[in-house]
């Protein structure tokens, strides 16, 4: 009898489809993915991809911006309620109000948003280019950043730029605490430290490097270091010991654990390729416009 991961690949090649894994996603998940990354390189992926069908192993906005790029191709997420609390920290109806407010402003909206919002927004960014994208703005310009404080923040802080923060944030990624770094230091004194940037600027204060998950990987593979303390959510671990089987990694928390990445199994894999669902599909009065902010970024990247 076939193993389900021989079923996959079978129906996977009889379909063209491709299977695309964010860093999050379960270890044999990321395993049986024709690419893993971060949001950035996963929408670049789509956009390039020759396949007729992606099946979208992550949270909801990545498939809805897969479908955005890629509109003649099926887009399927194993689990449709696989999403994202933080992109659920902004509508469209709180949006469009706080844009009355600051008129002038410009949206950059970080990938982690609905369509709705990214229509409504002038510019997206990912984790791994918002520092290019935020000063790809004239200094004099008013910038309202939607919806993760952190990132946010930490762009600010990193530019000496003010803006305008929205008060949404991950958390996964607030779970991790700076006296959870403190302890781990002293066990660890030779580890390099190294979060996410949707962590608060306490835990990034402490850190010796802040970058997107694919960023947190190249710094791992690339460091002399032999040890590191991994301030992101836990699925990562995965790749960074199968990549560097020599190093050691501490989580920082296990709590950071987010439950909607890891609603993703191998069955469900399984199961989407059989039945082609669940279909992700952007009505046709936002795409257009959420694709506008989003090529402008990947103009960018
Ligand atoms: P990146 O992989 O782009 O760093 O994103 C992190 C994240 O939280 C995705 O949900
Ligand atoms: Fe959303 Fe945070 Fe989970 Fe990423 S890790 S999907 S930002 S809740």
């Amino acid at each position: 009898m076939s193993s389900i991961v021989d079923k996959i690949k079978e129906l996977k090649t009889k379909r063209n489809a491709v299977i695309l894994a964010h860093n999050y996603q379960r270890g044999e998940v990321q395993d049986i993915a024709d690419f893993t990354g971060d949001s950035l390189g996963l929408s670049q992926q789509a956009a390039k991809t020759q396949a007729d069908i992606i099946v979208f192993s992550g949270v909801h906005f990545m498939a809805e911006t897969a479908s955005i790029l890629c509109p003649d191709k099926l887009v399927l997420l194993p689990d449709e309620h696989a999403g994202c609390p933080m992109a659920n920290m902004v509508t469209l109806k709180q949006l469009q109000l706080k844009k009355k407010e600051h008129p002038n402003a410009k949206v950059v909206c970080y990938v982690n948003s609905t369509a709705a919002v990214k229509a409504e927004s002038d510019i997206c960014c990912t984790s791994s280019n918002a520092m290019k994208i935020v000063s790809s703005i004239p200094e004099d310009q008013e910038i309202l950043f939607i919806p993760d404080k952190s990132l946010g923040g930490y762009v600010a802080s990193k530019l000496h730029r003010s803006m305008i923060l929205w008060e949404g944030y991950c958390p996964t990624h607030h779970r991790i605490l700076a006296e959870h770094i403190i302890s781990m230091k002293k066990e660890y004194p030779h580890a390099r430290v190294v979060v996410h940037p949707e962590c608060t600027s306490d835990v990034i204060a402490l850190a010796d490097h802040v970058a997107s998950t694919t960023g947190i990987a190249k710094y791992c593979r690339e460091s002399d270091s032999q040890e590191f303390i991994v301030g992101t959510e836990i699925g990562i671990l995965h790749r960074l010991q199968k990549e560097n089987p020599q190093k050691s990694f501490y989580a920082i928390t296990r709590l950071a654990d987010c439950t909607n990445m890891k609603l993703i199994t191998l069955e469900k894999i399984l199961w989407s390729l059989e039945d082609l669902v669940y279909q992700v599909k952007v009505p046709d009065t936002i795409m257009g416009r959420a694709r506008i902010a989003i090529q402008r970024m990947l103009d960018l990247s």
